[in-house]
C-alpha cells in the first residue's frame, strides 16, 4: 500500500514549534491571514535565525532545510482538497504549531484532475465529475513527512482557530523517510 505520511520521532522539535509560534503571533498579518492565503513563507530573517535549530533537530536524517512556511487556517475551507503540484518537492515535513488536535490531513485518490492557477501557484484540483476516495489520514501531533503531490485536504476543529502548522522544505528527496 502506498504510504502518504510518516510520523518522525525526533527529539527537540518542540523548540522549533515554540519559536515559530512566538514569531507568528507577533505578525498579525500572518496570524490573522490578512492576505487571504493559507500558505505563507517565513521571512528570510526568521528563516535564517531558526535554520540552525531545524538542521540540528533533523541532522540524524542527513537533510538540510532550504525553506519554510506556515499554513494558517480559520476554517476547513482554507484547506480544501488539492494537490500541491510542486515541481521542487514531493514531500515536506510538517510540524504542529497551534490547534492541530482533532484536525486531520486526509489523503484521497482522485479520478479526474484540473489545473488551477491561484494568486501565487498552479495547483491541481479535482475535476467537476471527479470521484474522490479517502485513502488515509493523519493528525499532526509531531513532525510528520507528508506527500504533498498526492491529493489532500485538511479538516480542522472549528472550535479552535487558527490552526497552524509549519511546513519544511529540505535539500533532499524525503521519500526515503517513508520506507
Ligand atoms: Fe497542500
Amino acid at each position: 500500500m502506498k504510504k502518504y505520511f510518516k510520523e518522525l520521532a525526533v527529539p527537540g522539535w518542540e523548540e522549533i514549534a515554540q519559536k515559530t509560534l512566538d514569531y507568528v503571533v507577533l505578525y498579525t498579518d500572518i496570524f490573522e491571514r490578512r492576505a487571504g492565503l493559507s500558505f505563507i513563507f517565513l521571512s528570510s530573517d526568521f528563516l535564517e535565525t531558526i535554520k540552525p535549530l531545524i538542521n540540528s533537530v533533523f541532522s540524524p536524517y542527513g537533510i538540510k532545510c532550504v525553506n519554510a512556511a506556515v499554513y494558517v487556517m480559520n476554517s476547513s475551507k482554507d484547506g480544501s482538497l488539492h494537490c500541491d503540484n510542486s515541481a521542487t518537492a514531493d514531500y515536506r515535513i510538517n510540524l504542529p504549531i497551534l490547534n492541530t488536535k482533532n484536525s486531520y490531513i486526509q489523503f484521497y485518490q482522485v479520478s479526474d484532475t484540473v489545473y488551477h492557477k491561484n494568486a501565487k501557484y498552479t495547483i491541481k484540483l479535482p475535476g467537476a465529475s471527479s470521484i474522490n476516495t479517502l485513502v488515509d489520514r493523519v493528525e499532526i501531533t509531531q513532525p510528520t513527512v507528508i506527500s504533498v503531490n498526492d491529493f489532500h485536504e485538511i479538516v480542522m476543529d472549528v472550535e479552535h482557530a487558527p490552526r497552524i502548522t509549519m511546513t519544511l522544505f529540505f535539500d533532499k528527496d524525503l521519500k526515503f523517510l517513508l520506507d
